[in-house]
């Protein structure tokens, strides 16, 4: 069987996996609004998969089949576990399976999980191999960071390359730099020379500070990756997945803003879609997190948030999103009708999102993981 990462295009666009953020929700969501080349899951708990009540971390591994391509993520120490966890993934359906090495909160650290593995590449080794003998079909990769406490290139990311992994993904700080400072990519290519040199065949992803997939276009010259992962910037702006035509930017760069209505409407199709799948299973408070992803920097957005913020229930929501959309839609400037008709589906719109978002507004809703 061919591995994803050799159907991919080069450079490709991942979404990165964000716990408590990229649930299948979310993710059919962007698979809507601009679907990136591969995608990941929340990390799940292999000892929790394992565990006499399952329930909680294999809702983590939920999908829908239009997610393909996937990649369920684990994090956790024991290789058994992660066996198990790997067979479990790949009878669920997955196109690979990633292991965390990369999370650098100080609960999984302690417990010398996540980034912790930097310090016991022997225990890294065994859970590598713990994945492969239980999803001997399926490419596995490792999620890391660029070292511990200083940048270790030619030890650690040398060691898993040695490990002959179908892909490296390498968030460009250390564990110990959390996310201070800003994302070496300098050091990328270090890895880059060093998998050219050691295993040819797996490929590199690199991440950090890209804020969309332009951007992340723009470095290739620079850092050739096979691949670019997107994280936190989704949280800014759902549109900059979406590949853009310089040349229909250049021309209609002022026809291109999101209208108010349509923000709107995506997140109450988010919250329909969200009550739809996880019904009584998570609860609606989950979706305040996404009040600012989706609609920051709309007219009216300090009263909307604040009623959003109050409801409970996914119905509550629904609700206030209802009124909001039927305002919106009668305040709608009449450009705003003429752009609806230039296309066939409003997401399948060739617009993209200019509202600008505070980035604290965003990140203190966004407090998970
Ligand atoms: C809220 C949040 C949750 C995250 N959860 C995970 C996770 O489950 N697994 C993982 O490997 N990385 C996780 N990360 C790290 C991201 O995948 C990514 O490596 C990091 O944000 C750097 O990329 P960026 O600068 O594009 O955001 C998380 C990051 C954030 C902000």
């Amino acid at each position: 069987m061919s591995s994803v990462y050799r159907r991919l295009p080069r450079p490709f666009i991942a979404m990165a996996p964000m716990k408590g953020i990229t649930d299948t929700v979310f993710r059919r969501m962007l698979c809507e609004i601009a679907k990136p080349d591969l995608l990941y899951t929340e990390f799940a708990w292999a000892e929790g998969l394992c565990s006499p009540k399952p329930t909680r971390f294999k809702q983590q591994l939920e999908f829908h089949t239009t997610e393909h391509p996937i990649v369920a993520q684990l994090w956790g120490r024991s290789p058994a576990a992660f066996e198990r966890a790997a067979a479990f993934a790949c009878r669920l359906g997955f196109d690979g399976i990633d292991i965390n090495m990369g999370c650098a909160v100080r609960k999984i650290l302690k417990r010398g999980t996540g980034a912790g593995l930097i310090a016991t590449p022997k225990a890294a080794a065994e859970i590598i191999a713990a994945v492969r003998s239980g999803a001997p079909d399926l490419p596995v990769s490792v999620k890391t960071r660029l070292g511990m406490n200083e940048v270790s290139v030619e030890h650690w990311c040398g060691f898993l390359l040695e490990q002959r992994l179908d892909a490296l993904c390498v968030h460009a700080r250390t564990a110990a730099q959390g996310y201070g400072g800003s994302a070496d990519w300098n050091a990328i290519n270090a890895v880059i020379a060093l998998r050219n040199r050691i295993s040819p065949d797996t490929v590199v992803i690199g991440n950090g500070d890209l804020s969309s997939t332009d951007h992340a276009l723009s470095l290739h010259a620079r850092h050739p990756v096979d691949g670019f992962m997107i994280g936190r910037a989704v949280l800014l702006d759902p549109y900059v997945l979406q590949r853009r035509d310089s040349a229909v930017r250049r021309d209609r760069a002022s026809a291109h803003a999101v209208s108010p209505a349509r923000c709107i409407s995506l997140f109450r199709e988010h919250v329909a879609l969200h009550r739809r799948i996880w019904g009584k299973r998570r609860h609606a408070g989950v979706l305040k997190r996404f009040v600012a992803v989706y609609l920051a920097g709309i007219p009216e957005y300090t009263q909307l948030r604040r009623r959003l913020l109050r409801s409970e229930t996914h119905a509550e929501m629904l609700a206030v999103l209802s009124t909001a959309a039927a305002k919106a839609r009668q305040d709608r400037p009449a450009h705003a009708d003429l752009r609806m008709h230039e296309t066939n589906s409003p997401l399948e719109s060739q617009s993209f999102h200019v509202l600008e978002p505070s980035h604290k507004e965003k990140t203190d809703e966004c407090r998970v993981g």
